[in-house]
């Protein structure tokens, strides 16, 4: 059951989720700082639509597997003998150990603990001693399946069979993601790290670009001309995006002289989606960098960071090692001041003080936020 209030602040949401931006206040308190609302975000948005593990590139052998949660169930993603990649369970079914952590690579998954081994189909091929369990047949025994799709060269996986398919909810962007062939960029790095903040504080400030001049002015702040940017003429069920282009400043982000996928202006052109609830991604000509993230509680969020170039970039590298660490350090330095206000906005909003402000602009996909959450969770 819930609360009424609870239900106060979801229908505060929807009230200014249904007017203007221009007449929008960002979510309260409560949207980030609520146990209830937490449960309602796991069961009404995380347990229903789509969420990104990571790159199919990231994964290109058979046997090739990376771990992750959805809703709390713990999950992995690995590539079959057929090509195919699929989403399983990461519980054993014996006595329901964590099966894989991390990364890894094997035709067989075996279990740490008693050494239950499944194949790369979920279904179990190997146990020992038995053999005088009444009525066990492994022919039985398979690893619960997750729904699971490849969209753009992004893996996407929900445990809800009625939602609608990836290339249906983003339809309307797939003329501007197809453009950069992303199933061609090449991963080149990828991490895991813990905030301290709301989940919600993060796809937010990773959406909009109003923070961009200020908390990246050392870094990629002064790039991107802010009346470049182009945000989507209607509000769309599953994603928001932005696009901008970056200036002759740029020290990434323009297309390479041996591109010859796009025209202009599309060779300076950056496109941003956020695919709700949690995969966002900055799609350049020259590279990409996405972030999935998860809550942990209401107070942190797991998120993953990865970093794709597109291939004639990475053709192209005299010294590969040097300029991709060099290009790590960068992003990492931009995460590190995201991480400063994440974090700063989630220990103010705590404040009896602290009350939503009014929106810029430039935070279009705040507002387009907030409807997504209202459709969900009002
Ligand atoms: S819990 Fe996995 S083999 Fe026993
Ligand atoms: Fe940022």
């Amino acid at each position: 059951m819930r609360s009424s209030q609870t239900d106060e602040v979801l229908a505060g949401l929807r009230a200014v989720a249904d007017g203007p931006l221009s007449a929008a206040t960002n979510m309260p308190p409560a949207m980030y700082h609520d146990d209830e609302i937490l449960t309602l975000d796991r069961d009404r948005v995380f347990a229903r639509d789509w969420v990104s593990p990571g790159l199919a590139a990231e994964i290109p052998k058979p046997g090739d597997r990376l771990t992750w949660s959805i809703a709390d169930r713990p999950v992995f993603c690995v590539r079959g003998t057929d090509g195919l990649i699929r989403t399983f369970s990461n519980v054993c079914r014996h006595r329901m150990m964590t099966l894989v952590d991390g990364d890894g690579t094997g035709l067989r998954i075996t279990c740490p603990y008693h050494a239950w081994t499944y194949d790369l189909e979920g279904h179990l091929v190997g146990t020992n001693h038995m053999e005088a369990t009444d009525g066990f047949d492994e022919a039985d025994v398979c690893l619960p399946e997750v729904r699971t799709e490849v969209w753009q060269g992004w893996i996407y996986s929900t445990l809800n069979s009625d939602a609608l398919p990836v290339a249906e909810l983003l339809a309307p962007m797939e003329e501007f993601v197809a453009r950069y062939g992303v199933p061609d960029y090449v991963p080149v790095h990828r991490q895991d790290e813990t905030w301290g903040g709301n989940w919600k504080f993060l796809v937010e400030n990773f959406m909009e670009g109003y923070h961009l001049p200020v908390a990246h002015r050392s870094t990629l702040g002064t790039w991107m001309p802010m009346d470049s940017v182009v945000f989507p003429d209607r509000r769309h069920e599953g994603f928001t995006y932005q696009m901008f282009e970056k200036d002759e400043n740029a020290q990434y982000g323009r297309a390479h002289r041996d591109n010859d996928r796009l025209e202009e202006p599309w060779r300076s052109t950056t496109f941003m989606p956020t695919v709700f609830p949690s995969h966002m991604y900055i799609l350049a000509p020259d590279h990409l960098w996405y972030l999935s993230l998860r809550p942990d509680g209401v107070n942190r969020v797991n998120l993953r960071f990865g970093i794709a170039l597109a291939p004639e970039v990475h053709a192209s590298l005299d010294d590969p090692e040097a300029w991709i660490t060099e290009m790590i350090r960068f992003f990492t330095a931009v995460c590190e001041e995201d991480r400063r206000v994440v974090e700063g906005i989630h220990a103010g909003s705590r404040s009896p003080m602290a009350s939503p402000g009014p929106l810029s602009w430039l935070e279009h996909e705040i507002h387009d936020l907030m409807g997504y959450l209202a459709d969900r969770l009002a």
